[in-house]
């Protein structure tokens, strides 16, 4: 049976019908991206680039390499350059309000992807494109609960990066959900940043101390990478993840597909690495048409287990750019160059 669990239509951009107008081929986007952690991420910058393209929009990408203060100078560089419009994936939640304040004022209209921020005046960004990101902590903390029903479930939980609203919110969601079931505890918790090595770093830290493991019913992680990760360290452990530690995780990456294959994972929650689509869109309409958007777009966030044939969604997730981390794959069934995860910026400020 497939378990798929869909959000309420009303708000989420499906399949979003691509705004097509001349006015789109003459704009300029500056995108501040947070990095390249993850694969997600890697697949959520190779999309952004295909969707300009396919609107003959220029998109220029700034590398913020996890730093909120590179996202700083990014937006200063892009206002002094004058773009239509800039794209911000916040790397976290706070201290946007004094920069988004000098886009606003040179006029230049800013869209959140990914990731919220917290700030009091709304009107810094024109909307957001984001999923519910404490509804994918739920939906995590609910199949957990299903899959243990009364037996006690000590819990090991790698976050994402301090800071940001979707680690936030999905630990807050997981919580909400296995608040109900007093049988399920998390015994763990610390920041994997998102990345696999770090979810393996900090998993074999959480085996060590829990009797190398065997206190440990099941792994949630904030990000596939992060369970890639701890897959790797559950097994050097000496144990079988998806059997003696249950995982569940979000993004829904072609590498959890394969670990699926492997009975070594056993669910993840789907984000997809389409913000920059929806948001172009919304803004073409704007810009041409005066349309506002809703202040936020939802994307849709679909539950995918061992159940929902995971070779095919592997094979469907090709050519989306995901690239995990050296040792990943890439959707290609390619192995991941180590050169794929080098610093880098992709546009000269
Ligand atoms: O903001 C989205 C999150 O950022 C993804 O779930 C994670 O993989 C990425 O690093």
């Amino acid at each position: 049976m497939t378990l798929r669990k869909f959000l309420p239509t009303a708000l989420i951009a499906l399949t979003p019908l691509m705004a097509t107008s001349a006015f789109a081929a003459g704009l300029t986007v500056g995108f501040s991206q947070i990095g390249s952690e993850s694969g997600w991420r890697a697949a959520e910058t190779s999309v952004s680039k295909s969707e300009a393209q396919k609107r003959n929009i220029t998109l220029k990408i700034a590398d913020a390499q996890q730093k909120q203060e590179n996202q700083i100078k990014a937006i200063r560089s892009f206002v002094a350059q004058g773009v239509d419009a800039i794209f911000l994936a916040p790397v976290v939640a706070t201290g946007w309000d004094a920069v988004l304040g000098e886009a606003k004022d040179a006029k230049i209209p800013v869209i959140l992807l990914d990731r919220d921020i917290e700030t009091a005046n709304k009107s810094l960004y024109l909307t957001a494109v984001t999923s519910d990101s404490v509804h994918e902590g739920t939906v995590a903390g609910e199949w957990l609960a299903r899959q243990v029903g009364d037996k006690p479930c000590n819990v090991v939980e790698l976050q994402g990066t301090v800071g940001a609203s979707v680690a936030t919110n999905r630990k807050k969601g997981f919580d909400d959900a296995i608040a109900k079931h007093a049988n399920i505890k998390v015994i763990r918790s610390q920041t994997g940043d998102f990345t696999r090595a770090k979810g393996k770093e900090v998993a074999e830290s959480f085996l060590k101390a829990e009797n190398g493991g065997k206190n440990i019913c099941a792994l949630y992680a904030h990000n596939d990478d992060m369970a890639v990760g701890a897959i790797q360290a559950i097994k050097e452990a000496g144990l079988k993840p998806g059997k003696d530690i249950l995982v569940v995780s979000i993004d829904a990456v072609p590498d959890i597909f394969k670990a699926f294959m492997a009975g070594e994972a056993n669910a993840t929650v789907e984000l997809t690495p389409n913000m920059a689509g929806p948001a172009f869109d919304a803004l073409i309409a704007y810009k041409d048409k005066g349309t506002v958007p809703p202040k936020w777009i939802q994307t849709e966030s679909k539950l995918y287990t061992p159940a929902d044939d995971p070779q095919k969604i592997y094979d469907s997730k090709k050519g989306l750019g995901y690239c995990s981390g050296p040792g990943g794959h890439d959707g290609h069934g390619r192995v991941c160059p180590a050169a794929a995860f080098a610093p880098r910026r992709e546009a000269a400020l």
